[in-house]
């Protein structure tokens, strides 16, 4: 087997429900139908790249209890999802998310509970072996570890020549000031939506000219704007476009980021060009929205 590409960050469990108008606070409604499926950005990303046929391994912390292993654990194992970093946290619990989507216009709205289970350490991934991995994604979460974790990747990348080194992404979704240091780091910083509107940017060139000065030198600065598609700016501040890729019908946006990160991921780590990258990332994401959950699309 080739080197495998390591995602960094939350599996927890989605409990979803589907509807067909949003309800209203204090109403007593029937939902079109509801499921619980295994969930967190990392976590996702996983699912599409073990789909894609890139061996993979996902590194976060878990609960123990049934709903861990048989949401968590089970799931991981049945795409073969390499679970070896996995980190048991006993005395936690598992965190979950509900998640309302709404079949009329794809939206979903997620609340997520915040469980006290502690996010990994550089610690805890100072023992990864790191001649196991080509690439290594970290979903911002512990900033501050994390940006530990990664100065481990980049002295580890010293002793190797330029072909042989770990590829460094990192994704800053959330609003969290505390996650813009991550901007700082890795050779692709995936930058939300979200995060694009809180800063007072309206489109994703836009974010891309007003954030790129954060980045290092030579990044990529990656950002999807859901049925827009997707740019990226690299070092020489030229700006690739791609498209979106709407399905027929929307049928379930949740975890379509975390579809692009992985997808565009793959393309690169298999040589791609950016804007291949980005290209295969809008078509394997469209897809995915017009499907219930992550099979059968790819
Ligand atoms: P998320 O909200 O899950 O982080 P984004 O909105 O950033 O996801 O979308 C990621 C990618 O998924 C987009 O670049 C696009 O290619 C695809 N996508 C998302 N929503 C749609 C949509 N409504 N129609 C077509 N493609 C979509
Ligand atoms: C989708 C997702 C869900 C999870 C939530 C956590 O991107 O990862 O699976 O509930 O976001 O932020």
């Amino acid at each position: 087997m080739g080197k495998k590409i390591l995602c960094v960050g939350l599996v927890c469990l989605d409990i979803i429900s589907v509807v067909d108008k949003y309800p209203e606070e204090d109403t007593d409604t029937r939902c079109l139908s509801q499921r619980w499926q295994r969930g967190g950005n990392a976590s996702n990303s996983c699912t599409i790249l073990a789909q894609l046929g890139a061996p993979c391994a996902f590194m976060g912390s878990l609960a123990t209890g049934h709903m861990a292993n048989s949401f968590a654990l089970d799931n991981f194992k049945l795409y073969n999802i390499d679970i070896s970093h996995v980190i048991t946290r006993s005395e936690c619990s598992f965190p979950a998310s509900v998640v309302i989507g709404n079949k009329t216009n794809g939206s979903r709205t997620i609340l997520h509970s915040n469980s006290n289970l502690p996010d990994v350490t550089a610690q805890d991934f100072q023992k990864v072996d790191l001649s196991q991995y080509k690439w290594i994604h970290w979903e911002g979460r512990n900033a501050a570890e994390q940006v530990k974790m990664i100065q481990i990747v980049e002295e580890y990348n010293q002793t190797l020549q330029a072909d042989q080194k770990i590829t460094i992404s990192v994704e800053i979704e959330k609003t969290r000031e505390d996650l813009h240091q991550l901007f700082a780091h890795g050779d692709i910083v995936f930058v939300s939506k979200d995060l694009a509107q809180h800063f007072g940017f309206d489109s994703a060139p836009e974010t891309l000219k007003g954030l790129y000065s954060r980045v290092r030198n030579g990044a990529y600065l990656i950002c999807a704007w859901a049925e827009k598609g997707a740019d990226a700016m690299g070092p020489d501040g030229v700006v690739i476009h791609s498209d979106a890729f709407p399905p027929d019908t929307i049928v379930d946006t949740l975890g379509a980021g975390d579809t692009f990160n992985a997808s565009v991921i793959y393309a690169l780590s298999t040589g791609k060009t950016m804007q291949e990258a980005l290209t295969f990332g809008c078509q394997i994401a469209g897809r995915k929205c017009g499907v219930q959950g992550f099979d059968g699309f790819i």
